[in-house]
């Protein structure tokens, strides 16, 4: 590549935010109807992807829900997003934050797997309005101090 094109290039990237790390948030309904849902082939797939395309994150995933946050250059974080609007493994994908950061939370994990069960039930409670796991009721403040309620459980095991 020629140095004026290389120059271009960069430019290119760095105005279409490759430098910047952003944060997302979305939630999502599990899909019950696709047969061809199964948590252990969506995180297989994430975690691949995610390690060749600099994304961290956790996800978060009971029965009817999916709570999910994704660390990246913005591009990258925008690209997937569209990905995961169009997959119809779950729906009504609902952003809940999206936000430039300094550094990243969750970069010990390609996607850090999460899961609400009896030995974290307080966390539900303590962040929700009922015992159950629902993060249409959640605001954004809940849903993350929930994340990471459950994050330090985890580690703590
Ligand atoms: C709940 C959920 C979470 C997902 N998380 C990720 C993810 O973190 N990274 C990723 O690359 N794909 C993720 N996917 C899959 C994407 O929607 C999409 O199928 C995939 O990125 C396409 O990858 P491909 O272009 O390599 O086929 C997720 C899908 C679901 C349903």
């Amino acid at each position: 590549m020629e140095l004026a094109e290389r120059s271009e290039s960069n430019h290119l990237n760095l105005q279409h935010g490759e430098n910047i790390i952003i944060r997302l948030t979305y939630i999502s309904c599990y899909n019950t109807s696709n047969a061809n849902i199964e948590v252990a082939r969506i995180l297989e797939q994430a975690r691949r992807n995610n390690e060749r395309n600099g994304i961290t994150g956790a996800l978060v995933i009971n029965e009817s829900y999916f709570l999910q946050v994704i660390e990246g250059s913005r591009p990258i974080i925008n690209a997937l997003l569209q990905k995961l609007v169009k997959d119809d493994r779950h729906f009504s994908l609902s952003v809940v934050e999206c936000h430039e950061i300094e550094q990243r939370r969750w970069s010990k994990w390609s996607m850090q797997y999460l899961k609400p069960s009896d030995g974290n039930k307080e966390d539900v409670l303590k962040f929700s309005s009922s015992a159950t796991f629902n993060p249409y009721l959640m605001s954004a403040t809940q849903i993350r101090l929930f994340i990471e309620a459950l994050s330090k459980h985890q580690e703590e095991q």
